[in-house]
């Protein structure tokens, strides 16, 4: 800054103007926002140097710690993380002493304020549970070598993705232009094998990044397997997804080191890869506007109550609200397509324009749906899809099914239970999980309150009629659940809940087939285990209740994982459960938070669904592993066909 402060200095006395210290503007280039004002992408060390430009503020900070302690006594795992259960042992934070911590250390920004909190609840690995400060969510770092985990004759290893050529020519000739002005060749580093990143081994690697900066998944080989490239449905389109070692969320890194061994080499060589950070959030001009698009609370930040007059009708329609359990991952704003010659060559069947896609194998026996999503735009949509392909796979004589569930991040609660029931016919009966939420004081209050004041299922997820009882009768709306509350030690402490219920779900938009339209031994799920939230619950009910085989591909070779990412039942955004506090008249209770100053979401895992097979414990903690367990090959790690073939040998 100071050299460019004299140049400045010097072209002012150059064209003759009046030199008045006190009065010559700051300097653009003193604004190192300024700097990278209107680009696609930013060198990581410029985007690093706006994000920390914001001074550390003491307000700011009082007000975020207290949304965010007084938003903890929501969460349903809370006491789980004194002492994790093993195989989970690894998610153990003691979550109080770390918030008093944060509350007291000295930061040089604002940023290192928000990026210490972020990283906490991004160690819990729930990815229901986090703090997402949209002012730090404003780049993904991008390395033009994403990597992968391969088996060749016989061994596994980490490869740069065969696929990268093409792959990263996807992104864009703004982005490759970059690496054509430095002179830096990246496409020589498709399908090397890397011998070592940072020093480490490629897998030790890839454990700490899941370990520091993955999160969302509670099991650690689930992590892992997100930090390799892999596809996936993002929006409606096939995509590639660059993985959370060549994709990170933040621009901290300006390059990263490899050993590798070029394709068709013996001669090692170490590279040095550089970074180039992708911008996501909201155009600006200098640190003034960056701050207002990007960090400053807006009329959207906060929840609002759903009776006063001026909100009233914005919690939507009179159709309930629709319980949602979804992760977020910033790599799907700005997400790249699927290269060509990876796209499936089956032509698809009906039902597959949006983040469903089916298709008839060229065997003609097995047919395929890669469900990308269970939050479409279109809710009824979804539902009129599947039947849309299972009414085909039957009139095409389709005898086995495959469901693809590779990076499907959740979505709506009664969408994962819709699929679920059709696929084993309404004989089975209520098709979800035994739930419950927190019933701390607060919540207690919010139940009194919304049934006092008749407020009903299209205003408030706190409303009885939510939920159904044990008997799969829908509670009546004056059926206080939280009284008495049902108590249990977890780890020393005390947890309250309330009485268990079912979630309502039915009627819905299309008839369910009362028997399964397939012999359920012949219904099989293939994925990444990167399948969170409505994917985790859909995923444990088919396996919990039907044994349906399921076949895990990639991982670290000889590491344990789960078939399942992470399986809270419900999450509420920040707005939603501020939202909740407001409508039901408690904004000025001593135990509500204060809306938030900054544009932000904290959300958490409000709900627990508990495991058909031990109803004592949440599904999140019931370890289950696949039957399956598969490396990735050249020809399957990036191809959904190939590696639907496969499986369909493998598996039926
Ligand atoms: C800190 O933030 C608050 C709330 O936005 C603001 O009013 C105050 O001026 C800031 N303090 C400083 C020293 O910038
Ligand atoms: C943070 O510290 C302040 C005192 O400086 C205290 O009033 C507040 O309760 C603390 N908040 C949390 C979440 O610990
Ligand atoms: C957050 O975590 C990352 C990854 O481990 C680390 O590099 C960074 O220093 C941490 N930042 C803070 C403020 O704790
Ligand atoms: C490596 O050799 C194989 C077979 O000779 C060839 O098909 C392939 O294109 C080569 N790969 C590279 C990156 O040169
Ligand atoms: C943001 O900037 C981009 C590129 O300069 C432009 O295409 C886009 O329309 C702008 N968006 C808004 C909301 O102004
Ligand atoms: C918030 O403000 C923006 C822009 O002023 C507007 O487009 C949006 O509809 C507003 N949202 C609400 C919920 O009022
Ligand atoms: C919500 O439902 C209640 C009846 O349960 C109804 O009176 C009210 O109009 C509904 N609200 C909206 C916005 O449709
Ligand atoms: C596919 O959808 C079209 C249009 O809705 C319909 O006419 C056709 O019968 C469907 N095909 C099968 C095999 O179900």
């Amino acid at each position: 800054m100071p050299a460019s402060l004299v140049w400045t200095g010097l072209l002012f006395m150059v064209v003759g103007l009046p030199i008045l210290s006190s009065a010559i503007p700051a300097p653009r280039s003193a604004d190192p926002c300024a700097k990278i004002a209107g680009q696609a992408f930013v060198v990581p060390a410029d985007a690093m140097a706006c994000l920390t430009s914001f001074p550390f503020n003491e307000t700011l900070r009082q007000n975020v710690m207290s949304v965010v302690s007084n938003i903890f006594d929501f969460y349903t795992f809370e006491d789980y993380y004194l002492n994790s259960p093993p195989p989970f042992q690894e998610s153990t934070v003691q979550i109080r002493q770390e918030l008093a911590r944060i509350n007291t250390t000295q930061y040089s920004s604002d940023y290192e304020f928000n990026r210490d909190l972020y990283n906490v609840t991004t160690i819990l690995n729930d990815g229901h549970t986090r703090w997402l400060p949209s002012c730090y969510q404003t780049f993904q770092n991008l390395l033009p070598a994403p990597v992968v985990t391969l088996e060749v004759n016989g061994e596994q290893n980490v490869f740069i993705a065969p696929d990268s050529v093409e792959f990263i020519n996807l992104v864009g000739t703004e982005y490759t232009d970059y690496f054509a002005s430095i002179g830096f060749d990246w496409q020589r580093l498709a399908g090397a094998r890397v011998l070592s990143i940072a020093g480490m081994d490629p897998y030790a690697y890839a454990d700490l990044i899941a370990d520091t900066e993955t999160g969302n998944y509670l099991d650690h080989g689930v992590r892992v397997n997100s930090c390799w490239s892999s596809y996936r449905i993002s929006g409606t389109d096939f995509s590639q997804r660059f993985g959370d070692i060549a994709g990170p969320g933040f621009p901290d890194r300006n390059t990263l080191t490899m050993e590798v061994l070029l394709a068709n080499s013996t001669k090692k060589e170490t590279v040095t890869i550089p970074f180039l950070a992708s911008y996501l959030g909201e155009n600006f001009t200098d640190s003034a506007s960056f701050w207002t698009a990007n960090c400053a609370a807006n009329n959207e930040t906060n929840g609002v109550d759903f009776l006063s007059g001026s909100d009233l009708g914005r919690a939507g329609s009179s159709l309930p609200k629709r319980p949602r359990a979804v992760i977020k991952d910033a790599s799907q704003r700005n997400a790249v397509g699927l290269p060509d010659p990876f796209l499936p060559t089956a032509p698809p069947v009906n039902g597959s324009e949006a983040v469903i896609k089916s298709f008839i194998l060229p065997d003609k026996k097995t047919g395929v749906m890669f469900v990308g999503s269970f939050e479409p735009d279109d809710f009824n949509g979804f539902q009129f899809d599947v039947e849309a392909a299972i009414k085909q796979f039957k009139a095409e004589g389709v005898s086995q099914v495959l469901i693809d569930l590779s990076n499907n991040g959740g979505g709506f609660v009664c969408l994962g239970q819709f699929l679920h029931e059709y696929l084993a016919g309404s004989k089975i009966g209520n098709p979800g999980f035994q739930s419950t939420n927190r019933a701390n004081p607060l919540a207690q209050k919010i139940v009194e309150n919304v049934i006092a004041k008749g407020i009903t299922s299209n205003f408030s997820f706190y409303a009885p009629d939510n939920w159904a009882s044990l008997d799969n009768v829908m509670l009546p709306n004056t059926f206080n659940y939280d009284q008495p509350p049902v108590t249990s030690v977890i780890n020393g402490a005390t947890y309250i809940e309330s009485q268990r219920f079912f979630d309502v779900c039915t009627p819905f938009a299309v008839d369910m087939p009362e028997e399964p339209p397939f012999d359920l031994s012949k219904v099989a799920i293939v994925g990444n285990a990167d399948c969170a939230s409505t994917c985790a619950m859909f995923s444990t009910l088919m396996f919990e209740r039907h044994q349906t085989k399921v076949a895990i591909f990639g991982g670290k070779p000889g590491l344990a994982m789960e078939y399942k990412g992470m399986a809270g039942n419900q999450v509420l955004e920040w707005t939603d459960i501020d939202s909740e506090i407001k409508t039901s008249g408690l904004a000025n209770d001593p135990l509500a938070p204060p809306d938030l100053l900054v544009n932000a979401d904290f959300r958490h895992n409000w709900r627990t669904a508990y495991s058909f097979l031990n109803e004592k414990v949440p599904i999140a903690y019931e370890s289950e592993h696949p039957q399956f367990r598969f490396p990735f090959t050249v020809e399957t790690y990036m191809n959904p066909q190939n590696l639907w073939e496969f499986a369909a040998k493998q598996l039926f």
